[in-house]
Order: structure tokens, then C-alpha cells, then sequence
């Protein structure tokens, strides 16, 4: 009797175990037959988890010289341009790919970058001798994978986590993603017999389409069938029309709503399932979305009634916010977060700001006490009375993209507000500056990253470009490969302005703006390049070196802008 139990049990298990190796595999040959896209986050960058963990009261490992795993790396496109900025931190980056692992280990290659190493293995496998990291990203893997694996992805970020490490881990969430979740069974339903991907995504994108051409767009679900086709249409744009040089192994979104495996879960589920690994959770990646005070106060008031603590918090805000993704950061249960996060004094020398919000008020009048608002390119709004920070705001703004460490700041802008020569300085209004500043740019910081930045480090970039300018060499390399966005030295994707994917590769130091000039001539004759105005194409020598030298200056100046250059 005993015996049949056991068998039957080992069976169902036997089964199971099957079924995941099948599941296992044919995930493993979907990214073989299309490698996923060369994509970096700005969130998952170990800047942003090292800033968070210093504002939540924890002590991680500097940002310059850090040991840093990715879970789930595909082909590189995030931590390669991560190694490229920090040489003097260490990466290692992981997937079952083989593919995907030599696309990303030619590139390693071809820059000759010596502090990151991309190993081909399965998580499920994976052994606890790789090795202790402060920093470790699976982003894009937990929704995306079976069971087992989510659980062996739980069990590295316990093990495998340095005492004062940081973890983010993001995955489809509910209630948003229940929505998402029909779109993607009636495209899977859609394209069932279909096995090639691009047919699929092309099929699967006509039924969205007809749909939502055919539903009633006023009402709920022809709003939402409307806004997922933009989605959609995003995504195209994204990998299937490149700028030039099309390629095949680039084309990866496809993964995200079609793949075998896509499962979403509650944010408490997650939470729960990281604190059975002795994982406690810190805070989510993007800060805004775990402030209450960017709620209404009637609203925030009732929600923290109904919650007990900060995950039943934060879940109830999830439903507020229909929310469909997460980027959750955790650190060992052991650790005294600081979850009333308040501006200290300690923050001046450790962290630098950036602002690349603009000023909307009309007339700025530092001084006296009327407000000062500024507002980013999403349209968050911040403003302020408080001479100091107005100060700080306009400082910011006119040096971006540039960041400046807090110290510097209020050494800059404190001389202007308080007389620094007189021989008796106001110590205790200083002070109270002082914590009145960090505590507004924490309060911008908090209701949008885009207003106020907050950074551990600033990474060595030039906004003007020198005699010969010498650009990025990871974006160099993008654009040589026809990718239509690049990485910039901020860890930011953007999509190249203008002429400048042709002249990227050119930007190695090596060509002044004569030699450059000639190269774009010599793409204008290879018909690389097309000058069109009013009248259609130009031709004349005269006015097709007259454009090039303008859009040449243009161009170099837009790269300095959006921190593409090196000095
Ligand atoms: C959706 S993609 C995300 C890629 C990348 N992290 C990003 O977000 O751009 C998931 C990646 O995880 C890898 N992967 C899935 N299951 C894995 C496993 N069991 N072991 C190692 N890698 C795995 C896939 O090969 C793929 O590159």
C-alpha cells in the first residue's frame, strides 16, 4: 500500500519534472531561433540599486568597484554596457542561450572589455560557487520562466547576495497584466499553427488591429484594444524597423507577450515567495511608484486604514494603479530597512543630483519667496518657494545632463543666498537650508525620477566634443551594427537624431571635423546618405557641403547633450 503511494507520487513529480524539461527547452530553442533584443534599463543599473539602499539606510558596495550578476543576460545588451562604464567593477552575466551567449561574448570581444564574462548555463543548474555578488538583476526572467526556475532564481539571490547586497527582480503583475494576459491568449490562440516568429508577431498583430478597428473605441475594452496596438506598434518600431542594416538576431520583443512561458503574479505573492528564501523586500525600483504621498491625502489616508504593514500597502496600491509590471528590489531579512525615508545631512557626501526638468515660471526671482516650478519632459510638476533649492533647481537645469554631487551643490548655491565671506556666517540658518534642500529634492525625487535624479557616482562623459571627438565606444559599436537605439554613458537607450548613426562609428578620437566632413560627403555620394529639402533631392556641391557642415556641428552638439561623448 505504502509502496503504491510513493510510486504514484513519484510519477506525478516524474511527470511534472517532464513537463518543465519540455517547457525548459523549447523556451531555450525560442530564444536560439530569436535572440532577445540588445536592451539596457536605466533601473536595473547598479547606480540606481546602490542610491535606493543608501536612501533605505543600508551601506551597499560602491558603485565603482562592485561585483554585479545577471540572471537571464540574453545578449549582453544590459550589463555589457554596464561593465564598459565601471572598469573597475565586475560582471558576470548568465543564460541558457548558447546563441545569445557568443552574440554577446563577440561583442565583449570585440571591445576588448576584461571585467565582464558571459557563462552559458541553465539557472536551474546553476552552482553556488559562482561566487558572492553586491548586486544581482534578473529582469525580464521571473514571469518568464517555469516554476522551478523562479524558485533556484530565489534561492542565488539569498545565496549568492553579499551582506549588504541589493537584488531586483521584475515580473508581470496583477491586476494590470490580467488584461494583457487576454490580448496575449487570443494571439496565442491566433497563432497556433504558425511557427515562424516573425510570421507570428505579424499574425498576432492583425488580429489586435482588426479588433481593435472593429470594436466600439469609446467604450472600455476598444480603449484598451486601441492603446495595446500602440503597444504594439512600439514594439515593431523597437526591432523590426531598423535604421539600416536590418538585422535578423536582433528582433526580440516577440518573447514578451507570445512566449511559452509568461505567467504574472500578485506584487505580495512575490514579496512572500522572496521572504521564504529569507529575502525581505526593500523598495520598488521605480521610487515613485512606493510613495504614498503621490496619492491624493483622502486616498492615501484610506489605504493606509485598510494596511496592516508596507506590502499590504503597496498591494493595495497596485490595485489603485490597475498596475502590470514590477521592479521589485530585496536584501536579506536580516537588514534594519529605514522605511520613513527622511533627507540627511550624511546624503552630501555621498550623492549627487541631476535635474532635466525646465523651469515653467515665467519670472524667476531666487530671493524672495515667490514659487519656482519646474516640470519634466512627462509633465511632472514641482515647485518651490524656498530661495536655496530654487537656486539648486536652476543650477541643475543649466548644467544637464550632468549630475553634481549634493556637497558641490550646496556650495554653489549657499554662497549666493547667505553671504559665505562675511566673517559670521549664519551657522544655524545654513543648517536649516541645508535640510530644507535635501528634504525638497528628495520630495521632487520622489514624485518623478525626471524631475530630480539622485546617483551615487557620475559617469565620466563630455557635453562638448573636443577637436577630434571620441564617442561612446559601446554606442559606436551599436551604431556599426545597425541598432536603431544606442546606450549613453547615463546607462539610457535613445534613438540616434539626424545623421548621428552615421557618424558614430567615425566618433573614435581619431577624425577632426575636416575628416568627418569628408566621410559624410563620401556617404552622400554612396547614396548611404539622402539630403532632401522643399524641392526634393539636393545635388549641388555647394549646398550639399553647406547642410553637411551644419548638420556635422548639430550633431556633435546633440551627442554632448544626451552624454554619447567622452573626453
Ligand atoms: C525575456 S528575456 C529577457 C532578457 C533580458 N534580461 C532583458 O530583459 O532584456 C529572458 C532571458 O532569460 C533567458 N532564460 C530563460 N530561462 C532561463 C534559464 N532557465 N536559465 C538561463 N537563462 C534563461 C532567456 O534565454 C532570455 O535570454
Amino acid at each position: 500500500m505504502t509502496v503504491l503511494i510513493k510510486t504514484r507520487k513519484a510519477g506525478l513529480i516524474l511527470v511534472m519534472q517532464e513537463r518543465n524539461k519540455v517547457a525548459g527547452d523549447k523556451l531555450q530553442q525560442s530564444y536560439e531561433d530569436v535572440p532577445y533584443a540588445h536592451l539596457s534599463y536605466p533601473q536595473t543599473h547598479p547606480d540606481r540599486l546602490g542610491m535606493l539602499a543608501t536612501i533605505m539606510g543600508m551601506q551597499p558596495a560602491p558603485v565603482t568597484d562592485c561585483r554585479v550578476l545577471e540572471l537571464g543576460c540574453a545578449v549582453g545588451g544590459n550589463i555589457i554596457p554596464m561593465a564598459y562604464g565601471l572598469p573597475e567593477s565586475r560582471f558576470m552575466g548568465i543564460d541558457f542561450s548558447p546563441g545569445q551567449i557568443k552574440v554577446g561574448q563577440n561583442t565583449i570581444d570585440s571591445l576588448g572589455l576584461k571585467n565582464v564574462n558571459l557563462i552559458q548555463a541553465d539557472i536551474l543548474s546553476l552552482s553556488e560557487d559562482i561566487g558572492e555578488f553586491d548586486y544581482i538583476i534578473a529582469h525580464g526572467v521571473y514571469s518568464w520562466t517555469p516554476e522551478p526556475v523562479r524558485e533556484r532564481l530565489m534561492q542565488i539571490c539569498k545565496e549568492n547576495l553579499a551582506p549588504d547586497g541589493v537584488a531586483y527582480v521584475s515580473f508581470n503583475a496583477y491586476p494590470g497584466w490580467r488584461m494583457q494576459g487576454t490580448m496575449r491568449d487570443m494571439m496565442l490562440y491566433h497563432t497556433r499553427h504558425i511557427e515562424k516568429p516573425r510570421d507570428r508577431l505579424e499574425k498576432a498583430q492583425n488580429l489586435i488591429g482588426f479588433l481593435a478597428k472593429s470594436v466600439n473605441v469609446k467604450d472600455q475594452y476598444g480603449v484598451f484594444l486601441n492603446a495595446y496596438t500602440s503597444l504594439l506598434n512600439v514594439y515593431n518600431q523597437f526591432d523590426i524597423q531598423r535604421r539600416r542594416n536590418v538585422q535578423e538576431d536582433e528582433f526580440g520583443l516577440l518573447h514578451d507577450d507570445l512566449e511559452e512561458v509568461n505567467d504574472a503574479f500578485y506584487f505580495h505573492e512575490v514579496v512572500e515567495h522572496a521572504s521564504r528564501h529569507g529575502l525581505q523586500y526593500l523598495i520598488d525600483a521605480d521610487f515613485s511608484k512606493s510613495m504614498i504621498s503621490n496619492l491624493k491625502q483622502e486616498t492615501a489616508e484610506t489605504l493606509l486604514n485598510m494596511s496592516k504593514n508596507v506590502i499590504a500597502l503597496e498591494q493595495y496600491m497596485d490595485f489603485l494603479r490597475n498596475c502590470n509590471f514590477r521592479q521589485i528590489l530585496l536584501c536579506h531579512k536580516e537588514i534594519d530597512v529605514n522605511r520613513l525615508v527622511k533627507a540627511d545631512e550624511s546624503w552630501l557626501s555621498k550623492l549627487y543630483a541631476a535635474s532635466h526638468a525646465r523651469p515653467v515660471t515665467d519670472k524667476i526671482n531666487i530671493q524672495d519667496n515667490s514659487n519656482l516650478k519646474i516640470q519634466s519632459t512627462d509633465d511632472a510638476e514641482f515647485s518651490t518657494d524656498h530661495p536655496v533649492t530654487k537656486a539648486a533647481l536652476i543650477y541643475l537645469f543649466r548644467s544637464s545632463p550632468k549630475s553634481i554631487s549634493l556637497a558641490e551643490l550646496l556650495d554653489e548655491v549657499v554662497q549666493g543666498i547667505h553671504n559665505k565671506e562675511s566673517a559670521f556666517p549664519d551657522k544655524t540658518a545654513i543648517e536649516s537650508d541645508t535640510l530644507i534642500l535635501l528634504d525638497n529634492l528628495l520630495s521632487a525625487f520622489s514624485i518623478n525620477i525626471k524631475l530630480v535624479e539622485l546617483r551615487l557616482y557620475e559617469p565620466p562623459y563630455t557635453t562638448t566634443a573636443s577637436e577630434k571627438p571620441l564617442a561612446s565606444r559601446i554606442a559606436q559599436w551599436q551604431a556599426q551594427h545597425g541598432l536603431a537605439k544606442v546606450t549613453n554613458l547615463r546607462h539610457e537607450m535613445l534613438d540616434l537624431l539626424h545623421l548621428s548613426g552615421f557618424l558614430l562609428p567615425y566618433l573614435n578620437g581619431e577624425n577632426d571635423r575636416d575628416a568627418l566632413l569628408k566621410i559624410m560627403h563620401e556617404l552622400v555620394q554612396q547614396e548611404a546618405v539622402t539630403l532632401t529639402d522643399k524641392d526634393g533631392q539636393v545635388t549641388d556641391e555647394e549646398t550639399i557641403h553647406n547642410i553637411l557642415k551644419q548638420e556635422l556641428e548639430k550633431n556633435l552638439q546633440w551627442l554632448g547633450r544626451v552624454a554619447l561623448l567622452e573626453s
